[in-house]
């Protein structure tokens, strides 16, 4: 049987008219959630992301600035920019866009920002607050797989969910979420022995190594949810995930397509964390 297509398209559209909605009601009392984006240098791709960002807070009638800086802006600035928007009242968010240029310190300029305006969740202390369990701003992909999961009807409760890939953006958080939900979660990684054989025990298979196709149906459990996290570029132009999407078609019960699957969620989970920032600030 053909596994069902997980339309994170559709699934993030959902999102975000809630979101719009109860931006509407945060409006009435006087609260308008804000964001800004911090992009430095010329990179096509960020600007790409950062522009989506903006257009879909105008979408969202959330107030937002992007701070465009040249490819020479220096750490002190960059961290004098973010703290200047840490003391705005109007900004409940901030993301600087990553990567930044070589000569600045990533680590430095994400710990300068405000706890409670850290959107991205990347920060040390939103981290820790994720392995604690406390109420905090969650890492937009990772909470947008497991809006995914959810919607999917599956109780991830007991399943035995393993995540392929350790990264600080997805892998590890995403772990942390599942076991949230009371998965047992098993995480592979690139010196994993016998990976075939732990994957083909997932009833919840998360894949986030940027490998094109890496990932087969020998992989995979029958009736598996399966969630794709890889964007590739494949050599024809055309993009592919970390699973060999046709191949395991047949034997998932639920996957998710690249692109058209995690991609649109991460944004929708950055708009949902503003709106929450907003809500939190306003006390
Ligand atoms: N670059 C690529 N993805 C992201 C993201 O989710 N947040 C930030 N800050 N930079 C990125």
């Amino acid at each position: 049987m053909s596994a069902k297509v997980i339309d994170g398209k559709r699934i993030a559209q959902e999102i975000k008219d809630e979101i719009r909605l109860e931006t509407e009601n945060l409006k009435g009392q006087g609260i308008v959630p804000g964001l800004a984006v911090v992009l430095v240098g010329g990179d096509p791709a960020s600007a790409v992301y950062v522009g989506n960002k903006e257009k879909t807070c105008r979408e969202m009638g959330f107030y937002s600035e992007v701070h465009r800086l040249p490819e020479e802006t220096t750490e002190a600035e960059l961290v004098q920019l973010v703290g200047s928007l840490n003391r705005s009242d109007s900004v409940h968010g901030i993301l600087v866009q990553l990567p930044l240029p070589k000569h600045i310190n990533e680590k430095l300029v994400i710990d300068a920002i405000a706890v409670h305006k850290d959107v991205d969740s990347f920060s040390p202390q939103n981290t820790g607050n994720l392995v604690i369990g406390d109420e905090s701003l969650l890492p937009c992909t990772p909470a947008g797989i497991i809006e995914l999961i959810k919607r999917t009807g599956m109780d991830i409760s007991g399943k035995h969910a393993v995540v392929i890939g350790r990264s600080n953006i997805v892998g590890k958080p995403v772990a942390m979420l599942l076991l949230r939900e009371n998965a047992t979660v098993t995480i592979c990684h690139s010196r994993t022995e016998n990976m075939e054989r732990i994957a083909a025990e997932a009833d919840i298979l998360v894949v986030a190594i940027g490998k094109p196709k890496a990932i087969d149906s020998r992989f995979i459990k029958p009736g598996a949810v399966v969630i794709d996290v890889g964007v590739n570029r494949l050599n024809n132009g055309k993009l592919a995930g970390d699973v060999d999407y046709d191949d395991c078609l047949d034997k998932a019960s639920a996957i998710t397509p690249v692109p058209g699957g995690v991609g649109p969620m991460t944004i929708a989970m950055l708009m949902k964390n503003t709106l929450k920032a907003a809500q939190l600030q306003a006390g």
